[in-house]
């Protein structure tokens, strides 16, 4: 374990998914842990943050020297570079050599942290302050025109420290430079993979578990898929995941999981099919948001009922293990752990009342193997359970499913119109290979619109399709892609000639902002 200490930038998660990258397991600490805290975790290392504030700020945090006494190796990054000079008697000066970006960086003497690296380096700054002496005991290994002193170590103490952001894209070899802290430095071994995550769950799974029963609702996403697989994998039969259809789903998709999945795991699965409660609930509705309330109202009627249905089942039953149901399998990623202030401490488990809506009354206790995973973690874990590729790298899709994507209100025929070009737009994105370079691609009916056509010598009056192909990193902003014109060719033609009530396609090219990625 590699902790990094938050020093309130919004860096250190981008630091902890680095660690890992390098096969080190790493959690995110905020600055307001004591340290005997976060010795107490026994870190192999630990990495200080950048920070928005200056060491000499009123009210910036400071850094407790019993940090780099405890015998635990330190990097600091930015301003933990200025607070570790700081704390430990070297000399940090406002000397209004202030840089921001990309700056060329001069080694002076390569010592273990930049073994190997360029002379010259292109590096990404954001300081005010400036590090003018190193620590007695230390090294100064590099400094820039802004920043005499901008990289340093001391080998018998394993601590160093740089003023640059390493783990940013643009600074030149910093992969290198934190695995060079980690293994050079502080010697840490790459053991966390993907294998090993399984057999960990796996492990404290059971544990938590006992002989209890579980139940874990799958939405079709990855996320509570690979959550529901890991715990399948540990408890097998004790657990019974819930799909909920609700007749909103694309071609292919509940065969997917009822099919699929379950193939790859013999897992227990109770499908509820609620599209008729759905489409009745929906029936007439044109506004957007009260579409996804509905929706959302309906979900948790559903996956309540199905829950009581279980409960009462395991229950009803006699058997020498416990029957009662008490564990509810969640999808929490890390990152909303993290943003939701929770990054202290390991417990994948507390108490459950009242989580995505669902009512006071169904309580469970939470297991969330996930919560310290980022996405493309979990995808990796995901691909070492054996799961589907289809389904591991599936694109975003949204809960309220083609609800949303239909401009108007929604009914049987309606879905079965988009149901269709909608499988026509992925067929052909994936036959291009273009599935990895494109965020999601949303297909649009306009279902309230109508524009005249010609096919063979008669006249049409047909709805028209949106093409909605997206590039984006975390779906908060996005880009409309670049599709080959070719491509786009083949689509129009095929959805107009195979889809009989659509006869024009059109493309959306609006990035999000001012557009969001969905219509509704
Ligand atoms: P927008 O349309 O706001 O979408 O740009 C951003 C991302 O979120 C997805 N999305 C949803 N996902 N439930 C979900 O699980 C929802 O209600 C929902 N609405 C939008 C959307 O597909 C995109 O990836």
């Amino acid at each position: 374990l590699v902790i990094v200490i938050d020093y309130g930038a919004q860096y250190a998660q981008l630091i902890a998914r680095r660690v890992r990258e390098a096969r080190v397991f790493s959690e995110i600490m905020p600055h307001t842990a004591p340290v005997d805290q976060i010795l107490a975790r026994k870190p192999k290392a630990i990495i200080l943050s950048g920070g928005p504030a200056s060491v000499y700020a009123e009210g910036a945090p400071q850094v407790d020297a019993a940090m780099f006494t405890g015998g635990v190796p330190v990097f600091g990054i930015c301003y933990g570079f200025q607070a570790m000079a700081n704390a430990l008697g070297g000399e940090v000066a406002h000397t209004g050599g202030s840089e921001f970006g990309r700056t060329v960086l001069q080694v002076s003497d390569h010592g273990r942290l930049l073994a190997e690296l360029p002379d010259r380096m292109s590096v990404w700054m954001s300081h005010g302050d400036s590090v003018v002496a190193a620590p007695k005991g230390f090294i100064a290994l590099a400094g820039t025109d802004g920043a005499p002193v901008a990289a340093f170590e001391n080998l018998d103490q394993q601590l160093a420290g740089v003023q640059w952001h390493p783990e940013v894209l643009h600074s030149e070899s910093g992969q290198q430079v934190l695995e060079r802290f980690l293994f050079d430095v502080a010697g840490c071994s790459p053991t966390w993979t993907a294998a090993n995550i399984v057999e960990e769950q796996v492990a404290a799974i059971r544990e938590l578990v006992g002989n209890k029963h579980v139940i874990c609702g799958l939405s079709g996403g990855v996320d509570s898929a690979v959550a529901g697989a890991l715990v399948q994998r540990a408890i097998g039969d004790q657990l019974t995941c819930v799909f909920v259809d609700h007749g909103l789903l694309r071609k292919g998709e509940a065969e997917q999981v009822e099919q699929d999945f379950v193939a790859a795991t013999g897992v227990e699965l109770k499908v509820v099919d609620a599209s008729k409660q759905f489409l009745d609930a929906l029936a007439g509705v044109t506004d957007p948001e009260r579409k996804r309330k509905i929706i959302g109202a309906e979900f948790i009627t559903s996956f309540e009922q199905a829950a009581r249905e279980i409960v009462l089942a395991k229950s009803g039953g006699s058997g020498s293990a416990d029957e009662s149901v008490e564990f509810l399998v969640q999808g929490t990623l890390y990152p909303d752990v993290v943003e939701s202030g929770g990054g202290e401490g390991a417990a994948n488990i507390k108490s459950h009342h009242n989580v995505g809506g669902l009512p006071d009354d169904l309580q469970f206790k939470l297991i969330e193997p996930l919560r310290t995973l980022f996405k493309d973690e979990v995808r990796a874990v995901g691909e070492q359970l054996g799961l589907p590729r289809g389904m591991v790298w599936r694109h975003p899709f949204p809960g309220p499913g083609l609800a949303i994507r239909i401009v108007g209100a929604v009914d049987h025929e309606r879905l079965a119109i988009l149901r269709e070009a909608d499988a026509i737009v992925r067929a052909e994105v994936t036959a291009a290979g273009l599935d990895d370079e494109i965020w999601q691609f949303p297909v649009v009916l306009l279902a309230d619109v109508r524009s005249v056509g010609v096919q063979g010598d008669g006249r049409t009056y047909g709805h028209p399709i949106v093409l909605r192909p997206v590039s984006s990193e975390d779906a908060m902003t996005a880009d409309w892609s670049r599709l080959p014109y070719e491509l786009l060719e083949r689509i129009s033609s095929k959805i107009t000639n195979g889809v009989r009530e659509v006869n024009r396609v059109v493309l959306d090219l609006t990035s999000k902002p001012p557009a969001t990625i969905e219509w509704e």
